[in-house]
């Protein structure tokens, strides 16, 4: 929402009284001075105006889990146990997953409440790189390589996938790189090729790597430079 809207949305203050008090220097946001009228504020910034609290700014959370296996990326579900299990209750409000992981799959996972801060991370135009450890059925061909960085066509979506990239580490062992997060895009990749997915550990999304000292269904937070290299 626009600053002056916020101002304006206080009761007894117009839109002209909100714009002139902004100009005038006495509004801050987060503790700094905001002369932009247009500026857009989320929820997580306090907004004041002559040391009156107009917007108390809600705590951010964003968290990093090293998801095991059998867990479903969802707040909630009927059947199966969810990553939320794994996770503190006081931080439970809000939460939501910034690009899910199959139950089957294990690693990085991201859980946040910034709406604005996940969309960027997963937004396939953004292209954030996904490296992914995949282990699979058959041996990886030459010509796996060759079609991923092509893009294999997704029959159900009508796309191409972005190039990715394969880094060979066994006959069926890789390190898979995506810059978009389809539905069980690293398996049907794979799948396109005439092979198949054994097993799939996502190891870091951008700047983002799944933090060695976390053992399986561990989480902590994200660190200030994590986070801020998302924005
Ligand atoms: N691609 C998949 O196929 N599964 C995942 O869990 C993540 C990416």
């Amino acid at each position: 929402m626009k600053l002056s809207r916020i101002l304006s949305n206080q009761n007894g203050i117009s839109r002209k009284q909100a714009n002139a008090l902004i100009a005038a220097g006495a509004v801050t946001i987060d503790g700094a001075t905001c002369l932009g009228a247009a500026r857009e504020v989320d929820r997580f910034a306090t907004v004041a105006s002559h040391g009156r609290i107009i917007q108390q700014g809600e705590q951010a959370h964003y968290l990093m889990l090293h998801k095991p296996a059998g867990y479903l990326s969802a707040t909630e579900d009927k059947v199966h146990r969810t990553v939320m299990e794994l996770i503190h209750q006081s931080l439970h409000s809000g939460l939501h997953i910034a690009g899910r992981l199959d139950r089957a799959s294990t690693g990085l996972l991201i859980l946040t409440n910034d709406g604005g801060w996940s969309r960027r991370l997963t937004d396939p135009r953004i292209k954030i790189p996904k490296v992914y450890r995949v282990s699979t059925a058959k041996p990886i061909s030459p010509e796996t390589t060759e079609r991923f960085a092509e893009g294999i066509w997704f029959e159900f979506e009508q796309l191409t996938t972005s190039p990715a990239q394969l880094e060979l580490i066994g006959s069926k062992e890789t390190r898979v790189t995506i810059y978009e997060g389809r539905y069980h895009q690293v398996k049907r990749m794979f799948h396109a090729v005439g092979n198949r997915v054994t097993s799939l550990h996502r190891e870091s999304m951008g700047y983002i790597h799944l933090d060695d000292s976390l053992k399986p269904g561990a989480c902590r937070q994200l660190t200030e430079t994590e986070i801020n290299s998302v924005r």
